[in-house]
């Protein structure tokens, strides 16, 4: 009568092997930074700052006048929030060059649904974001790896040349890069542009946290359709557990992305959310130059200690000269602080915290 004796029978469950899973997505491995109650959580390179008392209460009430109207589907071209996002954005870009979804995972998985997909393939430098291979693999494209220099660091010259080398359909540069921190020029990022013959994605997720003269990608956009910069609520907004993600291109990018969205994909609740937090952009991200000099005071320490940081524009830093990285991170585990090894040999990722959640992991490793 059934295929799998049900779990309530006493059955046994089925194993991914027993499904006709998509052969492409066998052997994969989903996404899964530990997340466990600990005292201080550094893993995830979350802004460990909680929304200022003030705007969290100017949220509540956006959010409960959505609540009123909540029976009826939200505005699918979440309007406002568009116009948040470009003004916020300023380099004269209009609403109609923004997009937003649940978080830049998902607008990442909007690009590749409509410029990936079976028979193309992404490209990225690695180490970078490990969700651009897996986004890539589940619309059914392939990924590519491409090298970095010393340090991991890019130049136009050698960067252009592994993408005119690939030819792929969607090139990601993550800048400032994660999980290295590393820092990219815009000459690369057009140097790129030119030699790629499809969509070029700049991940500016960590932006807020590089130095205040430094450049956006946004600057390059005017003429280059194929270019999208894509940013994040997450992390110098302190908007991680709001999943709101967004980016800016040209107007006909945005249309693509409309053809394979889910039909109100961004929640009322959402849109209301991030709308308000949006008006507070300032407060939000007061807490910022806090965290970028918590970094740098991370780097220095770390040196002194007698690892090697790596530079950083972000809110993280990754640490090299760890002799056993997994018996490190267990003995940090076990004084109560998360921080993330991200399979780099003798190396290890921390986020910068809070002054205190900083001294503590400080504390800690040297204690070790
Ligand atoms: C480089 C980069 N891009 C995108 C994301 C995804 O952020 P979210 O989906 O929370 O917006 C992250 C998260 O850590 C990231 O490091």
């Amino acid at each position: 009568m059934y295929p799998f004796p049900p779990r309530s029978m006493g059955g046994m469950s089925a194993s991914l092997d027993d499904l006709p899973l998509r052969d492409d997505l066998r052997g994969l491995t989903p996404y899964g930074a530990p997340q466990a109650p600990l005292p201080v959580a550094l893993n995830v390179n979350e802004n460990t700052h909680p929304v200022p008392e003030d705007v969290a209460d100017d949220i509540l009430d956006g959010i409960a006048r959505a609540l009123r109207d909540v029976n009826r589907y939200p505005d699918r071209e979440f309007t406002s929030l568009r116009e948040g996002f470009a003004d916020y954005l300023g380099h004269g870009l209009t609403p109609e060059q923004i997009w937003a979804a649940n978080g830049s995972n998902e607008v990442l998985q909007h690009l590749l649904q409509a410029f990936a997909g079976p028979g193309r393939t992404a490209f990225g430098f690695g180490p970078t974001y490990s969700m651009y291979p897996l986004l890539t693999r589940a619309t059914g494209a392939e990924y590519v790896t491409g090298t970095r220099g010393v340090d991991y660091t890019l130049t136009p010259e050698d960067a252009a040349a592994q993408v005119a080398d690939a030819a792929p359909d969607v090139v990601f540069l993550c800048a400032p890069n994660n999980p290295t921190g590393t820092p990219l020029s815009l000459e690369t990022i057009a140097a790129v542009y030119d030699a790629a013959p499809g969509i070029v994605i700049v991940d500016e997720a960590y932006q807020e946290f590089a130095p205040r003269e430094s450049r956006s990608a946004l600057t390059l956009l005017p003429d280059r359709e194929r270019l999208v910069v894509s940013r994040t609520m997450s992390k110098a907004f302190a908007f991680a557990g709001a999943r709101v993600g967004y980016l800016a291109a040209d107007p006909a990018l945005i249309d693509a992305l409309r053809l394979v969205r889910l039909p109100y994909h961004l929640s009322a609740l959402t849109q209301a959310a991030a709308t308000a937090a949006l008006r507070h952009a300032p407060t939000m991200l007061g807490m910022v130059d806090e965290i970028v000099s918590q970094r740098d005071r991370m780097s220095a320490t770390l040196e002194a200690l007698g690892y090697q940081p790596y530079e950083s524009w972000t809110n993280f830093v990754l640490f090299s000269g760890v002799d056993d990285p997994a018996h490190t991170w267990q003995g940090l585990y076990d004084r109560g602080i998360l921080i993330r090894d991200v399979g780099i040999p003798h190396a290890l990722r921390v986020t910068a915290g809070t002054e205190q959640e900083t001294s503590a992991f400080l504390d800690a490793l040297a204690s070790l």
